[in-house]
C-alpha cells in the first residue's frame, strides 16, 4: 500500500529546517505519498520549491487557520488544537481523490513536522487493517506513553497519567489508518470545537473504531518506533528590529 503521510505545516524560522529533516526520512521509504498542508494563506515559494526539490511524490495544499483560532491557541486556552483545519483538508482531498471501489491500497498517518520518525515505523504501519498504534515517546511528561496490550495481543487501554480514561489517550503520531476505513467514514474529521486538551485524537478514532479493533503494532507495543521531539525556537535578537543580515537569503 502507499503510506499517504499528512503534514501540517506554519512558517517560521525553523520551518524549512524541520522539512529538510522530514523529507531525509521519507525519501528512505518506499511507496510513500506525502501531504503537506500550509497553514497559511497561500501556498508559499519556500515550500513548493522546497517539495519539488526533493523528487518525492507529494501533494501541496494550503488552508489557513482562522486568526481567532490562533490567538486563543498561545495565551488563554492552549488547548485550541494545532494543525487540525490542516489535516482535516488531507482528508477531505483523499475522500475527493479515491474511491472505496477500485481505488489503491492505501494508509494514512499524521507526521508533525518537528518529530523524529524511524524508518522501522512506516514498515510497521503498512499491515494496518483498520487502526494501528504504538507507543510515542515524550509526550504526557513521560519518557513514553503507550497503549496497554494483554497477552491476547488486544489494546484494552492506556498506560498515560494524563486522563487515561480518554476514549483513544494517544498522541497524534501513535496511529495510523486504512484508507478505506476513511473513505468508508465520510464524516469523520478531527473536531474543532470543543475539544479538550487531549482529546483531539479521540474525536476523529471514536468515529472509526472501537478499543477492540486496534492493532498494536511495534512488537505489542514495547518499542519506540517515533518521538515526540520539538524544536526550539532560536534565540534572533541580533537581527535587531530592522534585520541585520539579508532578507532575501532563505533560511
Ligand atoms: C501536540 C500534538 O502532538 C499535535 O499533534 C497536536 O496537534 C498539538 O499538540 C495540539 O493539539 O495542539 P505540539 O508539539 O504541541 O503537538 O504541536 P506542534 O508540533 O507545534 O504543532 C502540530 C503540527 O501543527 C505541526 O506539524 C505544526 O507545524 C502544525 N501547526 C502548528 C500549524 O500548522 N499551525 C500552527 O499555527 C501551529
Ligand atoms: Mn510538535
Amino acid at each position: 500500500p502507499t503510506i499517504h503521510v499528512i503534514t501540517p505545516t506554519y512558517s517560521r524560522p525553523v520551518q524549512k529546517a524541520e522539512l529538510t529533516r522530514l523529507a531525509n526520512t521519507f525519501l528512505h521509504v518506499p511507496n510513500l505519498h506525502w501531504i503537506l498542508v500550509e497553514d497559511s494563506q497561500r501556498r508559499t515559494p519556500l515550500v513548493t520549491r522546497l517539495l519539488h526539490e526533493t523528487g518525492l511524490n507529494y501533494t501541496h495544499l494550503n488552508v489557513e487557520t482562522p486568526r481567532n483560532y490562533k490567538l486563543r491557541g498561545d495565551a488563554r486556552d492552549p488547548r485550541i488544537p494545532r494543525g487540525t483545519m490542516q489535516r482535516n483538508l488531507a482528508l477531505r482531498w483523499l475522500r475527493e481523490t479515491f474511491s472505496l471501489n477500485g481505488s489503491q491500497p492505501g494508509i494514512v498517518y499524521f507526521a508533525d513536522d518537528d518529530n523524529t520518525y524511524s524508518l522501522e515505523l512506516f514498515e510497521e504501519m503498512r499491515s494496518t487493517r483498520k487502526v494501528s498504534v504504538w507507543p510515542v515517546a515524550f509526550v504526557g511528561g513521560l519518557r513514553y506513553e503507550s497503549p496497554k496490550v494483554n497477552a491476547a495481543g488486544k489494546v484494552y487501554g492506556w498506560k498515560t497519567v494524563f486522563d487515561p480514561h480518554r476514549p483513544f489517550a494517544i498522541d497524534m503520531a501513535g496511529f495510523a489508518v486504512n484508507l478505506r476505513l476513511i473513505l468508508f467514514k465520510p464524516q469523520a474529521y478531527f473536531k474543532l470545537r470543543g475539544v479538550k486538551g487531549g482529546y483531539q485524537e479521540s474525536s476523529l478514532l471514536r468515529e472509526l473504531v472501537t478499543l477492540n479493533d486496534l492493532e498494536p503494532k511495534a512488537a505489542n507495543c514495547t518499542k519506540i518506533l517515533v518521538w515526540h521531539t520539538r524544536t526550539e525556537k532560536p534565540v534572533l535578537v541580533n537581527e535587531g528590529k530592522k534585520g541585520f543580515t539579508d532578507p532575501n537569503v532563505e533560511i
